[in-house]
């Protein structure tokens, strides 16, 4: 059985950050910010909102803007989080109680901003085995409560937000062959510490908070990204004239620009959501879809390659069509 995206939507809490904001606590300045990340404003959870009330919100908007669409059945709630509200109860299962939706698997995937994607992959085999129909995925963080704001080189990055997929079976394959993979020896150079552990034979004192290498991220993602680009293209049998668009992970415009670069791809056919929600890890990607689809970019046949990458460091993409 073939697979589809049939809806998306997405939610971004009410408070602006502007640049300005985190002058208040660091040293730093909007020229800084622009020209080094893309990023002119971020979007900030509230103290009483967590992952699982954006993905809610998110699920409000599909069905708003989707009067067709409905929750009857079903079957299967994936959410990709690195800020889930608790590890156990996962977040999945907020969203389930939320619409009371019976008989439906419930499961959180940890991948960090690869897991979007991750989490597509995944349905798309589901449906494949013919033993899950209705799939939600979600892409949702509140990386602001877990966000360092004395480390000026992080703590302007990041932003909270919620997207989401409705991915159902289809007569046509519009999901296509995806990549998946992981560099776990660079685990120490993004990571959240959640407990005291080791991680690539480093100990890691728990502070809940976001520790990032930037540089070498950085370079690491523009090699892994363009490479990966072009072994996705490879196994699809399709070459980049064949997209319409490329939905990178959001983490900072000029690695979008690197990248594009790299494989000499238009940078107006990249489309992201940096400039108005920051890095957003997992959201990213949906956010960025969304934007370009109220925007009318984003047109029915059309075929988007995405691609996430992030803490692990992990990187998953693929190709759908409309
Ligand atoms: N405001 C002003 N100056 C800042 C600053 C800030 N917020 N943060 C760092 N600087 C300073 C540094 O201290 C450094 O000063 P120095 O030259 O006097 O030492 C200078 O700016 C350059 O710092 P550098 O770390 O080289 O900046 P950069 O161009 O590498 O940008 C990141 C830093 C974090 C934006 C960039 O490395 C990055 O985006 N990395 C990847 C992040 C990423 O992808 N993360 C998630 C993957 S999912």
């Amino acid at each position: 059985m073939e697979s589809k995206i049939t809806a998306i939507a997405v939610y971004t809490p009410e408070k602006r950050i502007n640049n300005a904001y985190f002058q208040q606590f660091i040293e730093t300045n909007d020229e800084w910010i622009v020209s080094r990340t893309g990023i002119r404003e971020r979007r900030f959870a509230s103290e009483t909102q967590f992952t699982s009330d954006l993905c809610i919100q998110a699920v409000h908007n599909l069905l708003a803007e989707n009067k067709n669409i409905s929750l009857e059945g079903v079957d299967f709630i994936i959410v990709s989080t690195t800020t889930a509200d608790q590890v156990m109860p996962n977040t999945a299962s907020q969203i389930q109680n939320a619409f009371n939706i019976q008989n439906c698997g419930c499961l959180d995937i940890m991948a960090a901003c690869a897991g979007f994607v991750y989490g597509l992959v995944l349905a798309k085999g589901m449906i494949a085995a013919g033993t899950h129909k209705k799939i939600l995925v979600f892409g949702a963080e509140t990386l602001s409560k877990f966000t360092d704001f004395k480390d000026r080189t992080s703590c302007i990055l990041f932003g909270d937000g919620a997207g989401m997929a409705l991915v159902e079976p289809s007569d046509k394959a519009k999901i296509f062959n995806a990549v998946t993979g992981s560099d776990g020896g660079h685990g120490k150079d993004l990571y959240l510490s959640q407990n005291n552990s080791i991680v690539n034979g480093e100990h890691i004192e728990a502070n809940g908070k976001i520790h990032q290498n930037g540089k070498v991220v950085f370079k690491w993602a523009i090699q892994t990204v363009s490479g990966k680009i072009n072994e996705l293209l490879a196994k699809n049998a399709m070459q980049l004239e064949d997209l319409d668009w490329i939905i990178l992970h959001s983490a900072n415009m000029r690695i979008i620009e690197g990248v594009a670069g790299e494989i000499n791809y238009p940078i107006e056919k990249m489309l992201s959501s940096i400039e108005y929600c920051g890095n957003t890890s997992s959201a990213s990607i949906p956010l960025a879809w969304d934007i370009a689809r109220k925007a009318g970019k984003i047109k029915p046949g059309q075929k988007i390659l995405m691609l996430g990458f992030g803490g692990g460091l992990t990187f998953a993409g693929v190709i759908i069509e409309v």
